[in-house]
């Protein structure tokens, strides 16, 4: 369990609060984070590199709360976006633009157009047409565009097939041996202006060695581009680095920056770091409750409120969740095994299989460990359920940083035309 998190008089708490107590005020289901784990998650990562020049860019599609990503800004991070909804929330957030990379392989012209016009950091650019439209879009608006190529190193990192980006099948970035024809278009066009190099392997990495076979490969082609004159003046490294779920030991940020400053270092750049799920994962959990317990021949269901609808990562990659109650038993020691389900009418709707966990009872709270990364922002409203509450901690406060949804939320912006009226 993350320090911020901690049983007190055997009631879970976050920093200063009891987590049944907000529940009581709040209801259930709903998202709770600590903003000082955020925080110390965020400084030690930039502890870790202090000896170069970098940003940390927060990868906003984790958890783009406009409180999360303002916190972030308040330690200095900038923001890695991926579509116009993370811009209008970056900035929205207070983020400045000047700290703000642009990825991802479908960027449409109102989206180029709109980071164009917001001034900033720069595109990293996933194809060649792509350069060639963002060219175009520039020159429309009368601007010059700064532009990375995300390069494909073709480097397994050992995760999740869905969450590996840097294998050269995937959809993402631009094969290394194209890139230099990229680089080349790129100077040829007038309205871009090439400024850096971009790489991104994947998620949920637990070792440093696929980083640093993506940087060898990618500090070599630097030096090719040197070599042919380009001024290149940012390298994007990514994010990636993951997070103990379960008994995965990742490294740390001082244990990945201690293998691969040297050669980071040597390449004499400034480095954006994109981590999402290293700022926030373990700084936040779904608070839950126990709705019915369901004990059938083959079985034992533990139905709680909360649902794949609200947390997908298990349903989806089969993701393991930890999940703790939220008041201590009194017999601690004591386990029965149970999948943990929700509401949904889907089979695949479970937030944990064949789980041990204490005893349960009707009304009890359960809380979801490793929920502050791409928890919220995969929700649904998939049977019509409205997304829940998110909360932030601060020591002895606490704030609603989005309301429940309500049932008018489910339908704004829908309409019955008049032909359906009968009238
Ligand atoms: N930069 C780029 C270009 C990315 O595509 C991603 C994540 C990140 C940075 C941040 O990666 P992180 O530091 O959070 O690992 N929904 C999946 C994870 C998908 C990751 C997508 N890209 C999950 O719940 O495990």
């Amino acid at each position: 369990m993350p320090n911020s998190f901690s049983y007190r008089d055997r009631l879970l708490h976050c920093e200063g609060l009891s987590v049944a107590q907000m529940a009581s005020q709040i209801g259930t289901p709903f998202y709770l984070y600590s903003s000082q784990s955020m925080q110390e998650q965020f400084r030690a990562y930039d502890r870790a590199f202090a000896s170069i020049p970098h940003v940390i860019c927060f990868s906003m599609k984790a958890n783009s709360n406009l409180a999360v990503v303002r916190l972030f800004v308040n330690e200095g991070g900038g923001v890695d976006i991926v579509s116009g909804g993370e811009l209008f929330r970056a900035v929205r957030a207070g983020a400045d633009p000047r700290k703000i990379v642009f990825s991802g392989v479908g960027k449409t012209r109102a989206e180029i157009a709109d980071a164009l016009k917001s001034g900033i950091l720069m595109f990293n650019v996933e194809s060649l047409p792509e350069l060639k439209t963002i060219d175009r879009v520039a020159q429309e608006l009368g601007l010059k565009a700064p532009v990375a190529l995300r390069i494909n190193p073709d480097v397994d990192p050992h995760t999740h097939d869905y969450t590996a980006t840097g294998k050269k099948e995937s959809k993402f970035g631009i094969d290394l041996d194209q890139a230099m024809d990229g680089y080349r278009l790129a100077r040829s066009l007038h309205h871009l202006e090439v400024v850096g190099v971009d790489v991104h392997i994947g998620s949920q990495i637990t070792e440093v060695e696929p980083y640093e076979k993506a940087l060898l490969k990618v500090k070599s082609f630097v030096d090719q581009l040197r070599r042919e004159g380009f001024g290149i003046r940012y390298f994007d490294f990514g994010g990636g680095l993951g997070i103990p779920y379960k008994d995965e030991k990742p490294p740390s940020p001082q244990e990945f920056a201690e293998r691969v400053l040297p050669i980071l270092s040597a390449m004499d750049l400034t480095v954006i770091f994109e981590p999402g799920r290293f700022l926030v994962g373990n700084a936040g959990i779904l608070v839950c409750k126990v709705l019915y317990v369901k004990d059938s021949n083959a079985k034992s269901h533990v139905i709680v409120d909360a649902a794949m609808n609200d947390l997908i990562r298990p349903s989806l990659y089969g993701a393991y969740q930890e999940i703790i109650p939220v008041s201590l038993p009194a017999e601690p020691d004591r386990r029965v095994t149970a999948d943990v389900v929700g509401p949904v009418c889907e089979s695949g709707d479970f937030l944990a299989k064949d789980r041990e966990i204490p005893p349960i009872q009707v009304g009890d709270l359960l809380a979801v460990l490793g929920a502050g990364a791409y928890g919220f922002t995969m929700s649904s409203t998939y049977n019509s359920r409205p997304r829940v509450p998110e909360v932030l901690v601060r020591g002895e406060e606490f704030h609603l940083v989005r309301r429940r949804e309500t049932f008018e939320d489910l339908v704004r912006g829908e309409e019955i035309p008049v032909f359906l009226k009968g009238d």
